[in-house]
């Protein structure tokens, strides 16, 4: 590897002209990820295309048209084929990965990205042996941070998206989730769905917002007799029917934990909410047990999250809920199982085993997850949930992209497809998980454009 230039967004956001064509060459290695959501044995079964010498006629290329995937395979292929189907080769610009590595365009299918403040006091106290739900008991932890959020500006909530956003497109994320739920009322909760529609309308990055008014009860219920089943009687009959009138949310998410929000809650708000044409997912069995996974899979969610610590009655649930046309995706977020110090971590093992799609995502957040290193996450996911390198590929593109119900648009390198791709400045996708942390992305492309590289490399 040689030393990168800075970081480089290129500005005119999703409005600057497309030219129409772009040819990726000089790969070592293509992965496409293409054919479909991954799981059991397939999890791991990614597509390599790849040779040794950059330079060789059969090394992979990728050609995309007005923002969309044309062909991959061995340039002496693809070129002939693409002037034989009308697509002169000039019409291309030539991009040159260098001898690197390209892949789909990262997607986070779990982000809390828009809040406001931070929690380093917080650490102190769990390094002191605090409990996590006993800090959020006493009024801080999300509480604290939803003090802070509620007197953010929307101007303050967009500002400090664009920088996790940017920092995120520079670990190669073309797409990502974010959840509100650092509102918890119905003014704040729709000023956080709005930040998150707005950020994506900007671009480069795609976000896909999610409503998690069912993410603490707030302090202003708290006091209350019956404050839990009071809150979520005025999530069903106010915060909900708002989000739905607003039109941008397109999932609803609830805190589904021992001590936050019952199974039987959880079931109340998001059939509500699918009734408003909300797709659920959920927060399920992150801390113990508690029947998470098994009412994701009785709800047909789009996607059980955490699950580090599911029952074996859960796992069985989403296994079955696996043989279905409509698998639940289990996205597993080991960066926050080990922020917190716990000594178990999600049984990705045991979900792979069972059939049950795997996705990973940072939950980037500020109490459990402040980070938005996707790329990172995926090396905890190899050393911590021992999962495979080509098994994490898959759970951070073709399975995330499903995990948002994206999986026809995004998520692999296959003719019609969206363009979302990176260019990584390292021989293998395997060495992505081997470096972690490091700034390994050399270009990124959106759409069919370059929106971010690091130039002199
Ligand atoms: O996914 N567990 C609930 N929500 C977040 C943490 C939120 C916070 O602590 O601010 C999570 O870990
Ligand atoms: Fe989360």
């Amino acid at each position: 590897m040689t030393a990168p230039g800075p970081f480089r967004v290129i500005e005119g956001g999703r409005t600057a002209e497309l030219s129409p064509g772009l040819l990726i060459v000089g790969a070592r290695e293509v992965v496409t990820v293409a054919g479909g959501v991954r799981r059991g044995e397939e999890q791991g079964d990614v597509g390599r295309l790849r040779v040794e010498d950059p330079g060789d006629p059969a090394a992979p290329v990728v050609a995309c048209w007005e923002g969309r995937i044309l062909a991959a395979g061995p340039r002496d292929a693809v070129e002939p084929a693409l002037e034989g189907s009308g697509y002169p080769l000039g019409r291309f610009a030539r991009l040159d990965a260098d001898g690197g590595t390209v892949t789909p365009g990262l997607i986070d299918p779990h982000t809390h990205l828009l809040f406001a403040g931070s929690r380093e006091g917080e650490l102190e106290q769990r390094l002191r042996g605090a409990g996590y739900l006993d800090i959020l008991e006493a009024g801080g932890g999300i509480l604290s941070t939803v003090a802070a959020t509620r007197a953010a500006s929307h101007d303050d909530l967009l500002a400090h998206g664009r920088r996790w956003l940017e920092e995120m497109l520079a670990h190669g994320v073309t797409t990502v989730e974010a959840k509100s739920g650092y509102g918890l009322d119905l003014e704040t909760e729709l000023r956080l769905v709005e930040v998150a529609y707005r950020l994506g309308q900007e671009g480069p990055i795609d976000v896909v917002p999610t409503w998690l008014g069912a993410h603490a009860v707030p302090p202003e219920w708290r006091s209350r007799p019956g404050a839990v089943d009071g809150y979520v009687k005025s999530i069903l009959d106010e915060q909900l029917p708002g989000i739905a009138a607003h039109g941008r949310a397109r999932f609803a998410d609830v805190f589904c934990e021992t001590g936050v929000f019952s199974p039987d809650q959880a079931r109340r708000i998001l059939e509500a909410a699918a009734g408003f044409g909300l797709l659920p997912r959920l927060h399920a069995d992150e801390l113990a047990p508690s029947g998470g996974a098994e009412l994701a899979a009785e709800l047909g969610a789009a996607s059980a999250d955490h699950l580090a610590t599911p029952s074996d009655a859960g796992i069985a649930a989403l296994a079955a809920a696996a043989e279905t046309d409509e698998p639940v995706v289990a996205t597993l977020l080991p960066v926050t199982t080990w922020y917190l110090r716990k000594d178990h971590h999600a049984p990705a093992r045991r979900f792979v085993d069972a059939g049950v799609p795997v996705a990973i995502g940072t939950d980037f957040n500020p109490g459990t997850s402040p980070t938005a290193n996707l790329p990172l996450a995926m090396s905890f996911a190899c050393i911590n949930l021992g999962l495979h390198p080509d098994e994490v590929l898959a759970a951070v593109t073709i399975n995330a992209a499903r995990a948002l119900r994206l999986e026809d648009e995004i998520g692999s390198i296959e003719a019609g497809k969206v363009a979302d791709l990176v260019i990584w400045r390292v021989p293998t996708s395997t060495q992505i998980v081997t470096w972690p942390g490091a700034d390994l992305v050399r270009t990124v492309i959106k759409r069919g454009r370059v929106v971010a590289d690091r130039p002199g490399h």
